[in-house]
């Protein structure tokens, strides 16, 4: 017989406790606007997802809600420290708690939170109302050696080396929005170093050409996408998104460039891609 998937008795949700190097915690302060618990401060939280593992969703969630990225900005402890038990608008809730560490880069808030603040377990305990969460922040705060060991136990080799590619390529790209800016099947134009770009999504993937018909100069930004190619309105040349290459009466190819996603922003490389 089918579940009925609509029939849970618990929501599973997951939360991060996120210390700093001076073992103070990521506090946030949740939106006046919010249904449930507004002006509440509190560690970020969220659902698990139907289907979703419990560790992929709390690097889901901290990413979403503070912009840190795992592996990145913070190094999350895979092994939950804590669960307990809460309720949301009434209905009961099975809360898994995780701590991460601090490594780099300010958070930026989502809308779900008005401020944040970096606090000490004490301060955290002023200004919050969630009991087991104000607990297990005294417990971990106190815990804090066995954090920072763990995080020296990785090689972040990998983390440092991330960490200078992101730089790198901030650098060398122009950042052009967030990717919900751009939903699929979309085209937008842009101007990057003096040139006209398309950038398109398709597939969940990003492409970025010059936004030039070489037929007769025709904005390709004015014509139609269609599957795996962009089709010039004036007389109908088509350029494939993948390699540029043209349909008659086009002869030659489009210019592509590099479209890159990093921690969910899009940017545009003018290097060439090489196909
Ligand atoms: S200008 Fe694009 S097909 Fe002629």
């Amino acid at each position: 017989m089918a579940a009925d998937l609509n029939q849970h008795e618990f929501i599973v949700a997951v939360a991060g406790m996120i210390f700093n190097a001076d073992g103070h915690v990521l506090a946030m302060k949740r939106s006046s606007k919010k249904d449930a618990g507004a002006g509440l401060w509190e560690t970020m939280s969220g659902r698990v997802d139907h289907f979703e593992n419990p560790y992929d969703a709390i690097q889901r969630e901290i990413f979403e809600e503070t912009g840190l990225a795992s592996g990145l900005d913070v190094v999350i402890d895979p092994r939950p420290y804590t669960s307990f038990h809460a309720k949301r608008l009434g209905q009961p809730m099975i809360v898994i708690l995780y701590r991460a560490a601090h490594i780099a880069n300010e958070p930026v808030l989502s809308e779900e939170h008005d401020e944040f603040a970096w606090l000490s377990s004490q301060d955290f305990a002023e200004r919050s109302t969630l009991l087991e969460t104000v607990k297990a922040v005294e417990q971990a705060t106190n815990e804090h050696d066995t954090l920072l060991a763990y995080v020296a136990s990785l090689n972040l080799v990998n983390t440092k080396s991330n960490l200078r590619n992101v730089e790198l390529m901030k650098e060398t790209n122009t950042h052009v929005g967030a990717v919900g800016d751009f939903p699929e099947e979309s085209m937008h134009s842009f101007v990057v170093e003096g040139q006209d770009v398309l950038l398109v999504h398709q597939e969940g993937k990003f492409y970025a050409l010059e936004d030039k018909c070489t037929h007769d100069n025709g904005i390709l930004h004015d014509g139609e996408l269609m599957d795996g190619w962009v089709k010039c309105e004036r007389h109908g040349a088509k350029f494939n998104l993948e390699t540029g290459a043209a349909t008659l009466p086009a002869i030659k190819k489009v210019r592509l460039y590099k479209a890159e996603v990093s921690e969910g922003e899009v940017y545009i490389n003018m290097q060439e891609a090489s196909i």
